[in-house]
């Protein structure tokens, strides 16, 4: 495996213009280079090559890459062979692997440790289950919240019987100290008369049990709620290395094939919403975790669906979680996904509301749910009479903040359309408004960004792009050089699909987060890997064209599938997984590149830009170390 940023560094040695001059006659035409395109035959040079970005580009045919691109479309190399040419060429030597062997060891491990802990989970839900059957207190709870053994079997869902030591039975070694990780287990400091004592008890005791799964199927935590009255009336699992609230759906395992067949994930806020929707026909629901909703959660379910509709409590609580869902939806509102809000009446949850008035009433309400944008204006309105001059311009300052989280598109130029006409002023004024209020704050003056050795603005942003802002400057139009790396990385998983699950969530998320067609084939791999396990490539394509019926088979989905399955095939000697880190790798330094580029380029100053140049800058300094690092 190639070290981080190896090929980073590689690429800055080499000079493209050599590389290139080598195969093609290039002369000198102001900053770039030209000559014959060698991709396809022509009379006249439409082929440039740009020493500053250490490109190529035809204006012919499109062909567009880096140095390791060119001789591997050019001169028929693979991708490692490509690097060793180049490598040797100015005199650096390819190294055998990516990471020291202890490393590597520490990685092996870490993942062992994640299987072990959902192991141990998955051992006490079955015991659970089991208890379920065998208590009929717990089962006449479900059968009175009107559940059939059915759907609380299609959950997983079980019972904690009473007793401070039940799992005792299930563990041997109690005093394991994995059963305390997995938050199974108590554990509590006691001073007894011959000094400190360790006490170990049951976290959950005589609750029903929710199994929390992730994705694939593993659990991962679990919710259980009281019987009876009492306090608290649910106990969740303590966040863990298998379990982030924040970025975990309860149901969204259940709920993966009625995602497609419904079209929509719905949204609730409870356990016992979901299964109840279940039971009545909406598999398609699922809830977050007794949390707010996070960017994160919205950015995971749209990889599984293109429409999600919020249902919330028609209570003052509701409204609040609604503000909520809303910020963290903004940031991914494409012009073609749709995300609406449900707000029932005041006296229901989606649960109570569907079992008195039916699914067919449930089904009007979702049908009546508020679109984004109605919601983004309502929300802006908020105690503003818009009949006077005060009350539009509180609309609009209320407006400013979520408007700025939509990324570019259609759809916010219509939304800065509706704002602009219910707060009284043109389009135009308003745009330049917004745009120019920050630039004439005191200290937004215009900066050159900090040399590459000036000291990290904030080292931790580097590691996590923050969502908010984080797509308003998405380029538009994707740069060559990053194309390259998605087919090379749609091609990989396309070969090897199980190599999905063996990437970290941050990694799913930069990929199923690029615009299309690219976001939705990342998707659609995960899908068919969670619904039909690790396909070959040719199980995968007969996979394609599943949801046709449901017209929801992007046409460019299926042209990116043909295109790529059909790029050369993979050397022996590659290790796919280490090409799809390196591959993902330059992606995140590319994609840092052409954001900071573009924002520079704009002259935007607004304080969103100025944030997201620093956060950038910060996350190029924190890549750039890792490579000189070799880590
Ligand atoms: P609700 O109180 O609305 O519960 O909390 P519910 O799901 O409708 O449950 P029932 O119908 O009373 O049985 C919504 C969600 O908030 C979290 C849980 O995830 C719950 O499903 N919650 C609530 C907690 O985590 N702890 C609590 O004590 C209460
Ligand atoms: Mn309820």
């Amino acid at each position: 495996m190639l070290p981080q940023g190896f090929i980073q560094d590689l690429l800055a040695r080499v000079d493209i213009v050599d590389v290139v001059g080598r195969q093609v006659e290039l002369k000198k035409a102001g900053i770039n280079h030209k000559g014959l395109c060698p991709f396809h035959g022509e009379k006249t040079p439409s082929f440039i090559v740009s020493p500053t970005r250490q490109t190529y580009h035809c204006f012919g045919c499109g062909a567009h890459g880096d140095a390791i691109r060119f001789l591997v479309e050019q001169g028929g190399l693979h991708f490692m062979d490509a690097v060793r040419d180049l490598a040797q060429q100015v005199g650096v030597t390819v190294p055998e692997d990516e990471r020291k062997p202890e490393d590597r060891e520490r990685a092996a491990q870490e993942r062992q440790h994640q299987v072990t802990l959902s192991d141990v989970l998955a051992k006490a839900g079955d015991h659970w289950r089991a208890q379920l059957k065998a208590t009929p207190r717990a089962v006449a709870y479900l059968k009175k919240r009107g559940l059939t053994g059915e759907i609380a079997a299609r959950f997983g869902m079980g019972y904690a019987p009473e007793g401070w030591r039940g799992l005792a039975s299930v563990f041997p070694k109690y005093d394991d100290p994995l059963l305390a990780e997995a938050g199974l287990v108590i554990v509590k400091d006691e001073e007894g008369d011959e000094g400190a004592e360790q006490k170990r008890y049951d976290r959950f005791r005589d609750r029903i049990m929710f199994p929390i799964r992730s994705v694939k199927g593993d659990v991962i935590g679990f919710g259980g709620r009281v019987l009876d009255a009492g306090e608290p009336k649910y106990l969740n699992s303590p966040e863990t290395p298998v379990f982030v609230k924040g970025r975990e759906l309860y149901g969204l395992y259940e709920a993966r094939q009625a995602l497609r067949t419904k079209g929509y994930a719905l949204v609730v806020e409870g356990y016992m919403d979901v299964v109840a929707l279940a039971q009545s026909g909406f598999a398609n629901a699922v809830a977050t975790l007794g949390t707010a909703c996070t960017a994160d959660h919205v950015a995971k379910l749209f990889r599984f669906t293109d429409a999600v509709v919020f249902s919330f409590d028609g209570d003052a609580a509701g409204r609040r979680a609604a503000g909520r869902a809303l910020e963290a939806s903004l940031p991914h509102a494409g012009d073609t996904r749709s995300i609406r809000f449900l707000f029932l009446p005041p006296e229901h949850d989606p649960d109570s509301f569907v079992r008195e008035n039916g699914p067919e009433a449930f089904d009007q309400a979702v049908a009546g749910a508020l679109p984004l944008s109605r919601m983004l204006l309502q929300t802006a309105g908020e105690g503003a009479d818009l009949a006077t001059p005060e009350g539009r311009a509180r609309l609009l300052a209320q407006a400013g903040p979520l408007f700025a989280l939509l990324p570019a598109g259609l759809l916010r130029e219509q939304i800065l359309a509706e704002l602009a006409q219910a707060g009284g002023l043109g389009a135009e004024q308003l745009s330049r408004l917004w745009g120019e209020a920050a630039a004439r704050r005191p200290g937004a003056a215009r900066q050159a960004p900090p040399a590459d050795d000036a000291p990290p603005a904030d080292d931790d942003r580097g590691a996590r792009p923050s969502s908010r802002h984080a797509q308003r400057f998405a380029p538009r139009r994707m740069p060559g050089a990053t194309t390259n790396l998605l087919d090379r990385a749609a091609w990989l998983l396309l070969q090897h699909v199980a190599l999905w699950d063996e990437l970290g969530p941050e990694q799913h998320e930069r990929l199923a987060g690029q615009p299309a067609p690219y976001g939705g084939f990342f998707a659609w791999i995960e899908r068919c890997l969670h619904e039909h396990g690790p396909l070959s490539r040719n199980g995968l394509l007969e996979h394609l064209h599943d949801g046709e019926e449901h017209a929801e088979v992007d046409p460019g989905l299926n042209a990116l599938v043909q295109r790529v399955s059909q790029l050369h095939d993979l050397d022996a000697e590659v290790q796919p997984m280490p090409e799809l880190q390196a591959v993902l790798q330059r992606l995140h330094v590319q994609q840092v590149k052409d954001e900071l580029n573009l924002i520079i380029e704009s002259g935007e100053l607004s304080d969103a830009a100025v944030a997201r140049r620093n956060e950038l800058l910060a996350q190029q300094q924190a890549l750039a170390r890792a490579a000189r690092s070799g880590a």
